[in-house]
């Protein structure tokens, strides 16, 4: 399977991306909305650890992700979709990839402003902060801007999967298919877009 993309399909790389990050933000999320209900107590920080380095590491991917993307093609869309679906598809992912900045940016940056403890990304090396110190009126900022840029990212991301769902059993393209992981047969990758 080529790890470039091509007219007609994503490539290994950009599926791989794509899907290793929904699944990681799932399991973020999924350890954020937990980890704030648990009782403040000393066990609870490893909790918090993982939720910031797994995060931290989210923050790479994604860069890591627009780098390929730099040097990778993206594949083509039908020519029987209305302009304003293409449109509209490039500034829903355009939003995504800031969101999947935006939200570990913030938690960072909240992080860093509370300046409770040095952080140490999965206990291999120290994160440097973003503020130098303790700043009250950034970590106030921050804890905001963290939990509504991830509900952001919520609503945007379930309408997101709602559309790719929509091309798939109602208009019945090739939109989701040519993102799926795996790999398609020759002849079906390469077939000309209707
Ligand atoms: C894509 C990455 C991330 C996602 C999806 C995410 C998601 C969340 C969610 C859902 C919460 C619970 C919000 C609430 O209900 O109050 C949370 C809290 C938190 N997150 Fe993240 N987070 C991410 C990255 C990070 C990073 C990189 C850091 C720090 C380096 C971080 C630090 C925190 C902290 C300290 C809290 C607790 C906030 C509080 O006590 O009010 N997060 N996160
Ligand atoms: C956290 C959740 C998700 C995020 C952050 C996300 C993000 C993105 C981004 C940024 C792109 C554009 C890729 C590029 O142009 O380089 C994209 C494409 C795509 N995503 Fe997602 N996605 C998520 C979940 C899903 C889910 C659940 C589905 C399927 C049900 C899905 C289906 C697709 C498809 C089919 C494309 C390709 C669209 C095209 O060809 O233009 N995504 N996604």
């Amino acid at each position: 399977m080529p790890a470039r993309s091509s007219a007609s399909q994503w490539g290994s790389l950009a599926k791989f991306f794509h899907w290793t990050t929904v699944i990681a933000i799932l399991v973020q999320a999924t350890i954020g909305l937990v980890m704030v209900e648990l009782p403040k107590r000393p066990g609870t920080i490893p909790v918090y650890t993982f939720h910031k380095s797994l995060g931290l590491a989210i923050f790479a991917f994604a860069l890591l992700r627009l780098l390929w993307r730099a040097f990778d093609p993206r594949p083509l869309y039908p020519a029987t979709m209305p302009r304003w679906q293409v449109v509209g598809a490039h500034a829903g992912h355009a939003l995504l990839y800031t969101l999947i900045f935006a939200v570990p940016l913030s938690g960072w940056l909240f992080d860093s402003a509370t300046a409770l403890r040095p952080l140490y990304w999965f206990g291999l090396f120290r994160v440097p902060s973003l503020t130098g110190g303790r700043d009250e009126a950034i970590k106030t900022f921050a804890e905001a801007a963290h939990f509504w840029l991830f509900w952001t990212l919520a609503a945007v991301a379930a309408g997101h999967a709602a559309i790719a769902l929509h091309h798939q059993f109602h208009d019945r393209d090739d939109i989701l298919r040519r993102m799926w992981p795996g790999r398609r047969r020759a002849a079906e990758a390469t077939k000309p877009l209707p």
